[in-house]
């Protein structure tokens, strides 16, 4: 879908990536991975924020979309601050207390329900003490509207069309340790989402 993707889906989800990002207030400097980096318009913001002491990585499963960051970026004039890697994030090829952020947009409900807490374990052992988690997702917190159960029975028809569906959040990003720091309401065209930050307690294992 990398060719396309922007056409039907970069458009109306950016303001929320665009809201997300600026409450993960990236710093200067700060290193930070995103996980399911897409077609990059992230990429290309992060590697702004960091500027040139800082560093960002990605991974993403889809070799399509690493070509399409990789234009964008080189266009940009930011490659030189960026590390791509097209793999599968519940195998994180990244070091303990890596980096100081990790962004995903979108991306999280992609994911098979136990694989969720599998990657959150992930980000947070990349995730240095006190690094913080950056989520924008389709959320099931706010209950079974026709609009969602309709969505709902596509995906459960239609996965291979239909491929994320709405999770509870929030309630996976405490599960796997984080506290939360900010929690924002979205709406994704009728269909609710959340804004999720959280933060790796300062002494964990
Ligand atoms: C819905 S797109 C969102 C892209 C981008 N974050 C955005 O907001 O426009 C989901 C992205 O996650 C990637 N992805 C899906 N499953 C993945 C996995 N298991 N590991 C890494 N990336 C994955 C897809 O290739 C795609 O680029």
């Amino acid at each position: 879908m990398s060719p396309f993707y922007d056409y039907f889906a970069g458009v109306f989800e950016q303001k929320y990536r665009n809201a997300a990002l600026k409450q993960l207030n990236i710093a200067s400097g700060e290193i930070v991975l995103e996980i399911g980096f897409g077609t990059g318009h992230c990429l290309k913001q992060i590697a702004e924020a960091v500027g040139e002491e800082g560093r960002v990585y990605g991974i993403d499963i889809s070799s399509g979309m690493l070509v399409a960051s990789r234009r964008r970026l080189e266009k940009a004039g930011l490659w030189s601050r960026v590390d791509l890697t097209c793999d599968d994030a519940v195998k994180m090829p990244y070091t303990d207390n890596q980096f100081d952020a990790v962004f995903s947009s979108f991306t999280l409900e992609l994911f098979d329900s136990p694989e969720i807490p599998q990657l959150l374990a992930e980000i947070r052992r990349v995730l240095r003490p006190e690094g913080r988690v950056g989520v924008v997702s389709m959320s099931k917190e706010y209950g079974a509207s026709p609009l969602m159960r309709s969505y709902e029975w596509f995906h459960q028809k239609l996965p291979q069309y239909i491929d994320c569906r709405p999770i509870y959040v929030e309630q996976a990003i405490k599960d796997a340790g984080f506290s939360i720091q900010h929690k924002e309401r979205v709406s994704l065209v009728g269909l609710p989402g959340d804004i999720v930050i959280g933060a790796k307690p300062a002494s964990s294992v």
